[in-house]
């Protein structure tokens, strides 16, 4: 059913792009330069994600579509849908890559559908110790030119830097060791670097989108999920389970991309708006989560009685090592680039 809503919306939103250049088929430029001269034309674009009202990432969204709408004085008219009330995830990312006036906030794996190496960037299992660490990862020109394969998809990658923090274990019993996890049914994101990685850690993935893990707790379909204190204390997920293994395993964080389709359309005002009110709500994105994470913990735990557990980390990172060899599509030698990326990262941090 979602399915059949998403290929609607997917038409509904191209059809008058389709009229409009007589149903000829326009491949997506492959630079960000805007044409000479776009004359500025009312924009309304969707903005989409699976976080919760509740949840900051979806605070510091709300920040940026105002800013955005109130600054552009009617040129533009971005229109939020939070919680998975506008397709999100893969759906979201087909809006986008199908020339939607769609911008989508969601895990980095779904623009490593499109460009693989986005994957072990992001969502490599314990490549990062730090935010700074991956933050700074995220300026690298690696990273540069992995979003200059995107734009040519169709994608426009706006940010990477919408961290919501490590992500670990909320079960309803404790797994400080790869061999507590046997048997235990852990909901991942629609991603195969997530569902090798937990199967590696040695439980038994399932992935869905995360708006439906709430009633799979509650039927048994699942035991638990895993994600960051700010999802476990903003989705309420320790409503249904209140054991936290903190196996820090991957990083939460979020890629704000436009279409390129979009984008091209956008005077250059317009763009520059967008760009700077979204450099604001990012900043307000990592500052809220550096200060909220330790004030969330301690708030489960009192308020909520929730238990938060250290784990064999080692243990853990020795389970997943074997991942970084599972992906045909990873250009080879990509974890070792990454590997001197960090290198000099860490080197630098330290200064
Ligand atoms: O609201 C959901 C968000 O906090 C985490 O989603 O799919 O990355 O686990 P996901």
């Amino acid at each position: 059913m979602k399915k059949m809503v998403a290929v609607f919306l997917v038409f509904a939103l191209l059809l008058p792009a389709v009229f409009a250049q007589g149903g000829a088929e326009t491949a997506a430029p492959a630079t960000t330069a805007a044409p000479a001269a776009v004359k500025e034309q009312k924009q309304v674009i969707k903005v989409t994600t699976k976080f919760v009202d509740n949840e900051q990432t979806a605070k510091s969204l709300v920040k940026f579509v105002n800013g955005v709408n109130s600054r552009s004085n009617g040129s533009l008219e971005l229109q939020l849908f939070t919680g998975g009330t506008f397709p999100i995830g893969k759906d979201a990312m087909e809006l986008v890559v199908n020339g939607g006036d769609v911008m989508t906030i969601d895990g980095i794996n779904f623009l490593a559908d499109y460009v693989p190496d986005y994957d072990p960037m992001a969502n490599g299992p314990f490549m990062y110790t730090s935010f700074d660490e991956y933050l700074a990862m995220t300026k690298t020109q690696l990273v540069q030119d992995l979003n200059a394969q995107a734009i040519k998809k169709g994608i426009h990658v706006l940010s990477l830097d919408w961290v919501f923090g490590f992500r670990s274990m909320m079960l309803k019993k404790p797994v400080l060791k790869p061999e507590d996890m046997k048997g235990l049914k852990i909901r991942v994101p629609e991603s195969p670097v997530y569902t090798y990685t937990l199967q590696a850690m040695g439980a038994s993935p399932i992935a869905m989108s995360y708006p439906d893990t709430y009633s799979a707790i509650d039927q048994g379909v699942i035991d638990g999920v895993e994600g960051s204190i700010l999802t476990y204390y903003g989705t309420k997920q320790y409503e249904r389970v209140k054991e936290y293994s903190l196996t820090r395993h991957i990083l939460g964080v979020s890629s704000v991309a436009i279409s390129e389709k979009c984008w091209q359309k956008l005077s250059e005002n317009q763009r520059n708006i967008i760009t700077e009110e979204l450099a604001k709500a990012t900043k307000d994105n990592l500052d809220e989560t550096n200060k909220l994470e330790a004030g969330y913990a301690k708030e489960l735990q009192e308020k909520y009685g929730c238990h938060f557990h250290e784990v064999d980390a080692p243990a853990f990172q020795k389970a997943a090592a074997v991942v970084y060899t599972k992906f045909p599509k990873w250009t080879p030698g990509i974890y070792d680039k990454l590997q001197a990326e960090l290198v000099k990262i860490r080197a630098n941090l330290k200064k």
